[in-house]
């Protein structure tokens, strides 16, 4: 293995008026703090059609050949399916990770979204869970990470019915019986956001609009009824939550009070939808006043069940944006529901031109994905805003990472060393630490993502997230620089950041 340094904080961060409170060795992560690294069904398990798995809506999605890049498809993916166990090892013994956090394919419990039980998919999870408790690896189990059964898809359009509640609820119902008492950490829906633009867009082969809205409400109640589900099993010590995301929003012009509102807005309009209705008891105040009767409401019941239904907050934080006011304010509107800003009609982005020189000038620095740009800055600032927002008793980062420009196209030896990776890592743990440390944000895990390199939905295998490298024609794993890096910075429990010697 390669050797790392600690570098002094003192020397590695200028001293600001907050880091010059604590010496260095005070920068400790908190002693039950945990690292692990995150994947998902579709994107790892390959077997599409093996194990009596039915047919999900990212099936169906990427065998539309015109749809991901290269007319790449999750059939085989990284082939988890076959080689779990292999995978569990290398997770443990060569990435370091205490903690897993994977998804449930709802399609390989119940392949018609509802009715008969596959048994061999229930066995595949139960041995997953079982090689790892050998491990010794914690385990955070998510029960739906966008693979939608393609039979509910078809039969009343997924998360546009509200048919979609109850079965959910039964699948969750179901996992939870068999499952339950093998994980202590669940999760309901991955990034119900994503669910309802993006995902949405390729079921529906163009850009939803007032449907966006209907899904998220659908997504927010299929949540609580779940959330509802496990509390009455009476788990003892066990958690659920639901992962939000959205990328953070700085103002354009901080000195602007109009680009200051308009990030605030954004943020209410991507974090606050999910994140308000269970931390806060309704949809963000902006939303319900601006919407009117095109935001659907909450009974009192419902609103009841949703306020509470999380016990902890977790967060895929990636990027950040730009935020501020549409130079054409009249471009969008509640009734103008064309406008790419809409619903929340604030202008997001990621470059702005320089008066002076003319040149554009990105928010941070570039990745091979087009919408994750490296802002540390905005990291602490998106943090800032959860914790302020919602005081919630504990803050878990379910996934943070990047793809590096150009390396699908590397050979093995230099796609590892994703120097680009640690340094998107070094940049923004230190903003980990400082939120930690100096604004008292109670963030209890941070994990990666991902563990493997792996089918990145419509870019296909185009874009490599992996702290692993997997080649594809044999199906090796190996570990990048990335993830020795990360293991010796928080099997060290110090929070001083390392560099290879
Ligand atoms: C494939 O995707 C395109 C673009 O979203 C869509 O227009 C087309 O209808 C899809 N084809 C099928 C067979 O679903
Ligand atoms: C959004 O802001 C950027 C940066 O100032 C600007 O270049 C762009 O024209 C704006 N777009 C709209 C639609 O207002």
């Amino acid at each position: 293995m390669r050797r790392y340094v600690l570098l002094l904080v003192a020397a590695a961060v200028p001293l600001t008026e907050a880091s010059s409170k604590c010496k260095p060795e005070d920068y400790k992560w908190p002693s039950d703090f945990f690292y692990g690294c995150g994947t998902s069904a579709y994107q790892i398990e390959g077997a599409w059609n093996g194990g009596g798995r039915g047919t999900s809506i990212w099936d169906t999605i990427s065998h539309n050949t015109t749809v991901v890049v290269g007319g790449d498809t999750g059939d085989v993916a990284d082939d988890h399916y076959h080689r779990f166990e292999e995978d569990v090892d290398f997770f443990a013994e060569e990435l370091g990770v205490e903690t897993y956090s994977f998804s449930i394919s709802w399609p390989r419990i119940l392949p018609n979204g509802r009715g008969p039980v596959n048994e061999p998919g229930v066995q595949f999870y139960v041995k997953l869970l079982q090689a790892l408790k050998k491990r010794n690896v914690t385990p955070i189990c998510k029960l739906f990470h966008w693979d939608l059964p393609q039979a509910l898809q078809t039969e009343y359009g997924g998360w546009t019915s509200k048919r979609v509640i109850a079965d959910f609820d039964h699948y969750a119902s179901i996992v939870l019986d068999r499952l339950g008492s093998m994980c202590d950490m669940w999760i309901t829906l991955n990034e119900p956001s994503m669910i309802c633009s993006k995902v949405l867009e390729y079921t529906l082969g163009r850009e939803p609009k007032e449907e966006k809205l209907l899904c998220g409400h659908h997504a927010l109640l299929a949540h609580a009824a779940a959330v509802k589900t496990f509390r009455a099993k009476g788990f003892k010590n066990k958690k659920i939550s639901l992962i939000n995301d959205g990328p953070f929003q700085l103002p354009l012009d901080a000195t602007s009070a109009v680009d200051r509102n308009a990030a605030r807005k954004a943020m209410e309009y991507s974090i606050g939808w999910f994140a308000a209705p269970i931390w806060l008891g309704d949809y963000p105040e902006v939303m319900r006043r601006e919407l009117g009767d095109l935001l659907p409401a909450f009974t009192a019941q419902e609103l009841n069940d949703l306020k509470g239904s999380a016990d902890f907050l977790a967060f895929d934080a990636y990027t950040s944006q730009w935020a501020s006011a549409l130079l054409d304010p009249d471009s969008c509107s509640v009734t103008r529901t064309e406008s790419p800003a809409w619903p929340s009609c604030v202008n997001s982005t990621q470059t702005r031109i320089d008066q002076r020189t003319g040149d554009t000038v990105p928010i941070g620095i570039p990745t091979q994905s087009d919408w994750n740009y490296l802002v540390p800055s905005g990291f602490r600032v998106g943090l800032r805003f959860l914790n302020d927002m919602y005081s919630p008793p504990a803050i878990v980062i379910s996934e943070n990472g990047m793809g590096v420009i150009g390396e699908a196209r590397k050979d093995l030896r230099d796609a590892l060393r994703d120097t680009a990776r640690i340094n998107w890592y070094q940049e923004t743990l230190r903003e980990l630490r400082s939120a930690i440390h100096d604004d008292n944000i109670p963030v209890v895990g941070f994990l990666a993502w991902s563990c493997l390199d792996n089918f990145e939905w419509e870019m296909g295998y185009g874009v490599r997230f992996g702290i692993a490298h997997v080649n594809y024609d044999t199906q090796k794993r190996t570990a990048k620089d990335s993830a020795f890096f990360l293991r010796s910075t928080f099997t060290r429990k110090e929070t001083g950041l390392f560099i290879e010697t």
